[in-house]
């Protein structure tokens, strides 16, 4: 099968019919090779490099160095904490002579080795895994960069969790946790996410959750990503680019019939981050989208 062309069949078609089609088209297509699971695997040959490597997200980190890269020339021995480090791909924006100090909070191994691989000697890199457990190691820090990570906490706070018989903390207790780390150095936070609302109040199979996951992973994600393949189909990444869109954006939509606690996405669209982040304490400095297909918001907050 051609699936490029079938999927750009499936983003023409009448909106109201692509759910049933998305699902015609995730069963003709499941033998394709790369079946990697969402946020499985970061080194080399894997889907999660072929991602970072896409314009869509070199465009994010693009945004987000043309923030961090002043902010460290200006803060002599800087300390960030880094929630969700993935490949470590933002931190080719080191340079060899930096020094400074990085917090990764991660729950999975192999990113910690993968951004480690990417710290220059005179940057120490500090490792934990679990956010629900962390508050007392984050320490103070200059920055908290959190990069479409945030939406794997599900909840908009602790009583919306427990409404649905889910314990610990919520995006609210993570955010006010990020805000008393900067307090002492005035710092930043930098919060990249999707705008895209698929929080708990929606529940499995609610229409308008199914419609909203359509529209990231499908009229923005993988249209983003076939037009990166279109312009540079010479791309050594472009196959693989193809298994992104196949296998994280088409297949990624059957989160929505999910029991609640497996659906592991639990995005809000710009305008929830926006009564979101003043709950926590945090004046939005400035918003904005970091491609042209406004699918990732990137927060300035102080
Ligand atoms: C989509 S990746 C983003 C990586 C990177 N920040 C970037 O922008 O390329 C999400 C990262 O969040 C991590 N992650 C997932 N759940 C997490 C949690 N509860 N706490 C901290 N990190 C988490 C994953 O292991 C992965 O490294």
């Amino acid at each position: 099968m051609d699936l490029h062309a079938e999927l750009r069949a499936l983003l023409l078609a009448p909106r109201g019919g692509q759910a049933e089609r998305v699902q015609q088209l995730q069963e003709r297509a499941a033998k394709r090779p790369h079946p990697e699971e969402w946020n499985s695997r970061f080194g080399d040959n894997s889907l999660f490099q072929a991602w970072t490597s896409s314009p869509l997200m070199q465009s994010l980190y693009a945004k987000n160095t043309q923030i961090i890269r002043p902010m460290l020339d200006q803060t002599p021995n800087w300390r960030v904490v880094e929630i969700g480090g993935g490949d470590g791909r933002i931190w080719d924006l080191l340079r060899p002579d930096d020094q400074g100090e990085v917090l990764l909070i991660d729950p999975q191994p192999e990113v910690h080795l993968q951004v480690a691989s990417r710290m220059p000697s005179g940057v120490t890199l500090h490792s934990v895994v679990d956010l629900a457990q962390a508050p007392a190691a984050w320490g103070q820090a200059d920055l908290v960069l959190s990069s479409l990570t945030l939406h794997h906490v599900a909840g908009l706070d602790a009583e919306q969790r427990a409404e649905v018989g889910l314990q610990g903390p919520g995006k609210l207790e993570v955010l006010r946790r990020a805000k008393a780390a900067l307090a002492e150095r005035q710092g930043m936070l930098v919060l990249n996410e999707a705008s895209v609302h698929c929080e708990i109040d929606l529940p499995p199979n609610d229409p308008e959750l199914i419609d909203n996951l359509i529209d990231s992973y499908l009229r923005r994600c993988t249209q983003a990503l076939l037009d990166g393949i279109e312009q540079d189909p010479g791309n050594p990444m472009a196959e693989r680019w193809l298994s992104v869109a196949h296998r994280w954006c088409l297949d990624q939509i059957t989160v929505g019939s999910l029991p609640l606690a497996e659906r592991d996405v639990y995005e809000l669209d710009v305008w929830r981050w926006m009564e979101l982040l003043p709950r926590a304490g945090f004046r939005v400095e400035s918003r904005q989208f970091s491609d042209p297909y406004r699918l990732f918001c990137q927060y300035l907050c102080r």
